[in-house]
């Protein structure tokens, strides 16, 4: 029945509108937009509805968390830049007591060391980093076990 329909938003944080233009070395070649179809396909397959958003802004990105307690069953997030600053990024995960997985394009290890600090894996039941594009798809493919298996 299509209203029984599970549906997982997906945040994108700060700079990540740059993709394809943005560190091309760091972050590949692909762009928001690919990566916003890639995710629709998975979904399509998966049957999960997906809402896919951006914004550099870190209220606007709480407000979406607060909202998606209500309305989603899980919530995928790359928080770019406030993954390593933000509380109240991961005050809201916390809160929205759904499933999170946290993903990364690159592989922040290999990176700064202010990168290796992630305030979001608190909140998360995995961490995907490094994978470029094909770690969204493989977020999904997690929520979709954890949705089936009744959530983390
Ligand atoms: C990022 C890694 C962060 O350190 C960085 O600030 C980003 C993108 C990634 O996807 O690899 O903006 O989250």
């Amino acid at each position: 029945m299509a209203n029984d329909q599970q549906s997982v938003l997906i945040v994108n944080g700060p700079n990540l509108n740059m993709l394809g233009l943005r560190e091309p070395t760091i972050y590949g070649t692909d762009t928001l937009a690919d990566l916003e179809a890639a995710c629709a396909d998975r979904g399509a397959d998966l049957g999960l509805a997906i809402d896919f958003r951006q914004s550099n802004l870190e209220g606007e990105i709480v407000g979406w968390i607060q909202e998606a307690r209500q309305v989603q069953d899980g919530i995928i997030i790359n928080a770019a830049a406030y993954s390593h600053t933000s509380i109240a990024i991961l005050d809201a995960l916390q809160a929205a007591e759904l499933p999170v997985i946290e993903v990364h394009l690159s592989n922040i290890y290999k990176r700064d060391q202010f990168r290796h600090h992630s305030y979001i894996s608190q909140a998360a039941h995995g961490v995907i980093c490094g994978l470029g594009a094909h770690g969204y798809v493989l977020a999904l493919d997690a929520m979709a076990g954890l949705l089936e298996n009744g959530g983390p």
